[in-house]
């Protein structure tokens, strides 16, 4: 199960979704109310209830197969994954706003995104929590504790550059990849730490070298 929330961070929740798919996992995708506002604002796509594998298609890119996409309406509290019985591995809330951290904590339910979520926990089953806000207050902090104290793994959206991305989709990757780390679904969204200090970049460079043929492509002249 994916809920996507209206944080900035659009791209991490295309990522996740993309790479599910290609995993062969099947995807329950719930998008909140204010998620349409932020994937308006950072792709223009207007994400439609009704028209929602025309939009998602758009969305994700890819040209993505949706063959394992259930889609859920936000405000459809009787929909599949509103209950425990509701066959479901785990979710996956990414990117989370503050407000859905805040509703997960205390049990608001207040749409499908934070129902799932509470039926998420209180089923024991693997629930993540990609936050995305800067800086946090104390209330959020607060909550994210509690929401680590219920079981669920607190993964801010924070790229780490040790794996050697620098692109903006190498960036958003990682984070995808950490999401998916914590739920066991494999991947190859970044490269992982080798132990070794500068690993990541000497790979780079050395799969830079090999993709260029020598004297063709490189800086000419004094
Ligand atoms: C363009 C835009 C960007 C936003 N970015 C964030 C954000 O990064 N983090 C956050 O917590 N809220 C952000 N918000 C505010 C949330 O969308 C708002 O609190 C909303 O009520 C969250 O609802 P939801 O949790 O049901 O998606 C943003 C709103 C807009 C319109």
């Amino acid at each position: 199960m994916v809920g996507v929330c209206g944080a900035s961070g659009t791209p991490y929740a295309a990522s996740v979704i993309r790479a599910l798919l290609a995993a062969g996992e099947a995807v329950d995708l719930v998008v909140s109310r204010a998620a349409r506002l932020t994937i308006l604002d950072e792709t223009g796509i207007s994400f439609r209830d009704a028209h929602w594998q025309a939009d998602l298609a758009a969305w994700i890119g890819d040209d993505p197969d949706l063959a394992g996409v259930r889609y859920w309406a936000a405000g459809d509290f009787a929909a599949g994954p509103s209950s425990g019985s509701y066959p479901a591995k785990g979710m996956l809330v990414v990117p989370a706003t503050t407000g859905a951290v805040a509703g997960i904590a205390l049990g608001l339910s207040k749409d499908l995104v934070q129902r799932a979520a509470a039926v998420t926990l209180k089923e024991r089953r693997p629930l993540v929590v990609c936050v995305r806000e800067t800086p946090l207050d104390g209330v959020t902090l607060r909550h994210l504790v509690e929401l680590d104290a219920a079981g669920a793994v607190v993964l801010p959206a924070s790229p780490g550059f040790y794996a050697g991305g620098s692109t903006a989709r190498e960036l958003v990757d990682f984070v995808a990849g950490r999401v998916l780390d914590a739920v066991g679904v494999g991947h190859g969204l970044y490269r992982r730490w080798s132990g070794e200090l500068g690993g990541a970049r000497s790979a780079s460079a050395d799969a830079a070298s090999t993709a260029k043929p020598t004297g063709t492509d490189g800086p000419r002249g004094a």
